[in-house]
């Protein structure tokens, strides 16, 4: 049951909506005042009132319920109190019907959100910048599911583009068909490497023309650009299964070729299209920004014109609710002026796309040294981390089981972790050594607590029924309103597209869990408390596992 619903519901203040007051509902970090609090400052400019007023009048009309059984107005902000037997129970009752599902709603039922994330460049390395967008879509694509929207997962390939005509040249010239069928995206980025270091004028020159060659379908220039692409999709596929990462669509620029003609045609009738030192430019001065740039002189056409024909495309097959493009900061700028251009072709879906920009990842050991020299690629993080996992692991629990796949959830946890628990749009370093902590805030940390709380239950061996009318103590109470709060988080996550909020409540509740785990026993405790306890237990592995599902986080059963 939502709490803060049932208390928005029962709040009535003229010219604010419910809506309003629900999100300005908060958990106060010390509950002695209450459970709940309504901070009423926000009220005051509407009601020309003071907050102290406003809580006190609230206050005086608010009925209690068996759900909260005390008001009071404290300081501008309206305090509620929660019948505790009342909150453990139902919240009991609810995590351990719904299971794996508890979180889960329909909201976004009959709704439709296009993610676009990860997006790679074919032919070009899959390194630590992708990270974030990869694990930050990846979770949105798992919010936004478990909430009951459609979703479509759009991995908008990089796959155009004058490079291709360059790697090309560098295959005809240096490469062969062995070596690059089995070295993959490596031998391919090496081509490409060579290419820029040792490129002739002369080279330029024929890198262009089969760049024109693919352009104008030629066979042979078509099936080694296939070819490419193929081996690099075969790659970055390996990576998103470990990830836990679907997509629904590959189709990425190259799919739009044919589809920019009509975005042009329709921009020079709005009369929108101007030129401009031979280029077709929409004019965007009025707004502040650059112009966007449509066709170059040479009539070729630009990221902005492809991604202008995609929004059109995935609006028309897809009839999105929103459309979010989780893409680095660097490309606010693109953003938000071809945003603006279908805004100005009169297109009032524009309003549903969502930059979703996320800050920088970069290495604490920078000089981290790779196969290829100074890009970081993804997979080496990724084996890095499983391999000290492996370490801390069986440093830890050396007689474990399966240690080997054990590490493996939990290295790449750590990775999936270690880029989500910032406010995305931070910039970041990433430490091994802090994301592989057992005790900071880490997957690692809630993971070891999960293995914790499933020992208990396996030592406990029955199966889990919670007492009625019990009335929990401080720190069984703390876990219960952690884990009444879940839902409402993972709504929470999905309206600021931030699945840190998710991250940051798993290390919450588990240390929560942990704290009553250390000042309760439960094996040894009797009657209706073990079993309050046992159920406790259950219900806070559950959500915990619940929400690193939506990180694409496992949890292994021991650690
Ligand atoms: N491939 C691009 C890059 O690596 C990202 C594409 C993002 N999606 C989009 N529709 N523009 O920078």
């Amino acid at each position: 049951m939502d709490y803060k619903q049932h208390i928005a519901k029962k709040l009535v203040v003229d010219g604010v909506s419910e809506a309003e007051i629900y999100s300005a509902i908060a958990l106060p970090p010390n509950s002695d005042m209450g459970d709940y609090a309504l901070p009423c400052f926000k009220f005051a400019k509407v009601l020309r009132k003071s907050p102290v007023a406003i809580a006190e009048e609230l206050k005086n009309v608010y009925v209690c319920d068996e759900t909260i059984s005390e008001v009071s107005a404290v300081n501008g902000y309206l305090n509620f109190k929660v019948n505790k037997t009342g909150l453990a129970e139902a919240t009991l009752k609810e995590v351990l019907d719904a299971g794996e599902n508890y979180g889960s709603s329909e909201t976004g039922k009959g709704k439709t959100i296009c993610i676009d994330y990860s997006s790679v460049n074919i032919a070009k390395p899959f390194h630590i910048g992708h990270l974030s967008t990869t694990v930050i879509g990846g979770a949105l694509y798992k919010i936004f599911g478990f909430l009951g929207y459609k979703v479509v997962g759009i991995n908008h390939l990089g796959d155009y583009g004058t490079q291709f005509g360059k790697l090309i040249c560098a295959y005809k010239r240096w490469g062969n068909r062995d070596d690059v069928q089995k070295g993959g995206i490596h031998a391919i980025n090496d081509l490409y490497v060579r290419f820029n270091t040792e490129a002739t004028p002369e080279m330029e020159a024929e890198a262009r023309e089969y760049f024109r060659l693919i352009e104008s379908g030629d066979k042979e220039a078509n099936e080694l650009f296939e070819w490419f692409k193929s081996l690099t999709l075969e790659y970055v596929k390996v990576i998103y299964e470990k990830l836990n990462i679907t997509f629904d669509s590959y189709a990425g620029e190259r799919f739009y070729t044919d589809k920019m003609q009509s975005v042009i045609d329709e921009l020079r009738e709005k009369n929108l299209l101007k030129s401009s030192e031979g280029a077709q430019i929409v004019d965007l001065e009025e707004y502040g920004m650059p112009p966007c740039l449509i066709l170059r002189s040479d009539g070729a056409s630009l990221y902005a014109t492809r991604d202008l024909a995609a929004a059109e495309y995935r609006k028309k097959t897809y009839d999105f609710y929103k459309c979010l493009y989780v893409v680095a900061y660097q490309q606010n700028l693109h953003f938000k002026q071809f945003f603006k251009v279908l805004e100005l072709m009169g297109k009032e879906w524009a309003k549903d796309l969502v930059h979703v920009a996320y800050g920088m990842v970069s290495l604490e050991d920078g000089a981290m040294s790779t196969r290829k020299g100074k890009v970081v690629w993804l997979e080496d993080v990724i084996a890095r981390c499983e391999e000290k996992a492996y370490a801390v692991i069986d440093e830890k629990n050396h007689g474990l089981e399966n240690k080997k796949e054990i590490a493996q959830t939990v290295g790449l946890g750590a990775v999936i972790f270690g880029a989500l628990y910032n406010n995305k749009i931070k910039d970041i370093t990433f430490s091994y050594d802090k994301v592989l902590s057992f005790e900071g805030e880490t997957s690692v940390y809630v993971q070891y607590t999960c293995a914790r709380a499933n020992s208990v239950l396996l030592k406990s061996g029955v199966k889990e029924k919670p007492p009625k009318g019990y009335e929990p103590n401080a720190q069984e109470f703390e876990v219960i309103k952690s884990i009444a709060a879940f839902p409402e988080t993972v709504k929470d996550a999905a309206d600021k597209y931030e699945p840190s909020v998710i991250a940051r409540y798993a290390v919450d509740l588990a240390q929560k869990y942990n704290k009553f785990y250390i000042d309760c026993k439960i094996l040894t405790a009797e009657g209706e408390t073990k079993d309050f306890r046992l159920a406790l237990t259950r219900a806070a592995l559950q959500t915990l596992k619940n929400a690193l599902k939506l990180l694409g986080i496992g949890v292994p059963e021991k650690m």
